[in-house]
């Protein structure tokens, strides 16, 4: 987590570390934070609470500089307050660091330092590493740097600045991201693309154990042996605007809007509409390689695990292959059963949440065969694993996942379809009518999004409960789980998701009298059951508010709403499905004048256990 910016060139610093740190407060903003040289002291300003804060300290006494770094926080050592916040310093002032990440052996090095008689000014584990390199500074502050990382445990992305070298910035990087940005006369870096786009198109992506020294006229790479490195230059293409809001009151309703694009780009290249066949040439998979797998893992965080659920359904249904389902933070911890005959699929629309990593890298050590599904180009899952699938969903800045969820659903689908096919498990019909429904979707999804009234009015209504039920059987139950989530995480009330048939086992004793339920029933296999299940939180009083096919003429009969879907196949269910649950949370999150895009206590990118 946290977001990290650096600049060295002859404008001004300040203003490109304020505005590439509104670019990165989705990865944090308990405090924010700027270094920079002014008048060759270090001049350190910061301060709890949201970047606003920190401009409004700012005005009027913007510090003067041509080098700087800056930082917004998500808290892990310290709670969020002024003395917690980065960029921190040793004790002299001189050496100054802005991290992401964490120093496992914080604690150790710190009673160390305290011995020398160092006296410590946070609570965070970062401030070590400033007294360290005050400690270990030999006069260089490259080879010092070297000394530090040999000292510290943990993951990092670390920008120093010192006094005795004014022309210099240096970073280095460990399970966390870190950019630079090539300009002319100038340099920048960053924790992600977004912060230095209006600046530089030219970056490349900082490797594990490399450390950049950065100057106004170039940027020199090395490991810590000294060995220089070459890196590839990369133009981003991206539009700046695809990181902006675009009209939208807020990102995450942007998002919830750009689905159908994010579908169509999805499918680009894989689905041929015409043939009605799935590719996927950066596979390219044979019927005789996947001979080997006889399991498949698929591993994941948060939102991108609800997607995993998703795809053990289609990957097990389609290609009949067992398919095990794990929280990344749990898998490794479990001595999973992985190994050269397993297929372990990492899905995570960052690329960078350090349990996914984790899980990652524990799979390859076991041997398994790796597939990263990710969204983010040159991420470090897309880095680290054997092979991966891209989602094209573009940027997405708001916390709450949306349509870097539906991609990857759409992503496991077309996974499903291809493999099934090259197992021979899916019939070439079938195969066909799936590809024929995935096309219809982005279409579908946009008349969707045409007419959100209903939607409005049912979280005006129940936007002030303190609690809500969301149930529904087989994939079903999957996007159920995606629908409690978003509902918690941005408008704060409480949600849990239900098997509807589990529902009687113990928590049916929470329903009652006016309690919203959200009953998802688009699978025709268990939709009788469902429908039982209805009933029976209706008979408890419950408020039902159902989401069926349009044209299923029953669900109105038992429900108190109905949000009418268009028809789709039952696999392709999901994708629609889960949109009204989306509007729903956003709108509910409105009624109650939550913050939208940066939810109490969440960040966008989780890089810490
Ligand atoms: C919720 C949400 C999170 C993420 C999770 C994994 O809306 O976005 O639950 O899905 O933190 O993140 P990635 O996909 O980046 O690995």
């Amino acid at each position: 987590m946290c977001g990290i910016v650096g600049y060295i060139g002859s404008k001004q610093a300040a203003p490109f570390l304020l505005d590439g740190m509104s670019k990165l407060e989705y990865r944090g903003y308990d405090s924010a934070g700027i270094a920079v040289l002014e008048k060759g002291q270090v001049r350190v300003e910061k301060c709890v609470g949201r970047l606003d804060a920190l401009r409004q300290k700012l005005e009027g006494n913007m510090p003067e500089s041509v080098i700087g770094i800056g930082h917004t926080r998500w808290a892990t050592h310290g709670r969020p307050s002024d003395r917690n916040s980065h960029p921190h310093t040793d004790s002299s002032g001189k050496f100054v660091v802005v991290h992401n990440g964490i120093i496992e052996n914080y604690l150790a090095l710190k009673e160390e330092l305290i011995a020398k008689g160092v006296e410590f000014s946070s609570d965070t584990d970062t401030e070590v590493v400033a007294h360290l390199m005050a400690d270990l500074f030999d006069g260089d502050m490259e080879s010092t740097v070297k000394k530090v990382l040999k000292v510290i445990k943990g993951s990092y992305s670390l920008v120093f600045m010192c006094e005795a070298e004014q022309d210099k910035i240096i970073c280095t990087k460990k399970d966390n991201p870190l950019v630079i940005g090539l300009g002319e006369g100038e340099n920048f870096i960053a924790s992600d693309i977004p912060a230095i786009i209006n600046h530089t198109r030219r970056t490349f992506i900082m490797s594990d154990g490399e450390i950049a020294t950065v100057t106004k006229d170039g940027v020199w790479v090395q490991d810590i042996e000294g060995t220089p490195i070459n890196k590839k230059v990369f133009e981003v293409n991206w539009n700046a605007e695809a990181a902006e809001k675009g009209g939208f009151e807020h990102f995450m309703l942007k998002e919830i809007y750009e689905q159908p694009k994010a579908m169509r780009d999805t499918m680009t290249g894989r689905v041929n509409a015409e043939e009605k066949t799935i590719t996927f040439p950066e596979l390219n998979w044979t019927s005789e390689e996947l001979q080997g797998i006889n399991k498949i893992f698929i591993v994941a965080c948060g939102t991108a695990y609800h997607a995993g659920i998703v795809g053990k359904y289609y990957l097990e249904q389609l290609a009949r292959v067992p398919v095990e389902v794990d929280i990344a933070s749990e898998f490794r911890y479990r001595s999973p059963l992985v190994d050269g005959n397993s297929l372990c699929i990492v899905i995570s629309q960052s690329g960078e949440t350090s349990d996914t990593l984790a899980a990652l890298r524990e799979s390859k050590r076991l041997g398994a065969r790796t597939l990263g599904v990710t969204n983010v180009v040159g991420s470090s899952v897309a880095r680290e694993a054997d092979q991966v699938i891209y989602t094209y969903a573009g940027p997405e800045i708001a916390v709450a996942s949306t349509k870097a969820y539906t991609t990857q659903l759409l992503a496991m689908l077309m996974l499903a379809i291809y493999v099934g096919r090259l197992r021979g498990t899916l019939a070439e019909e079938q195969a066909k009518e799936l590809v024929g429904g995935l096309a219809s979707i982005p279409e579908q999804i946009h008349k969707m999004l045409e007419d959100v009234d209903q939607i409005k009015v049912f979280a005006r209504e129940y936007g002030s409960c303190e609690d809500a039920f969301f149930l529904g059987r087989s994939l079903d139950y999957a996007v159920a789980l995606e629908g409690a989530l978003k509902l918690k995480e941005i408008s704060y009330i409480h949600a849990e998701a239900y098997a509807a048939g589990e529902l009687k086992h113990g928590t049916l004793a929470l329903i009652v009298s006016g309690v919203p339920v959200i009953v998802l029933a688009t699978q025709e296999d268990v939709y009788d059951k469902t429908v039982s299940n209805l009933q029976e939180v209706k008979a408890r009083e419950a408020v039902v508010i159902a989401i069926g096919f349009e044209g299923d003429t029953s669900l109105a009969k038992y429900a108190d709403h109905v949000i009418y879907i268009p028809k789709t196949g039952k696999y392709h269910a999901p994708l629609l499905a889960v949109l009204p649950l989306q509007l729903l949370s956003y709108y509910a999150a409105l009624t109650r004048g939550c913050d939208v895009d940066k939810p109490r206590n969440l960040a966008k990118s989780v890089t810490v256990e």
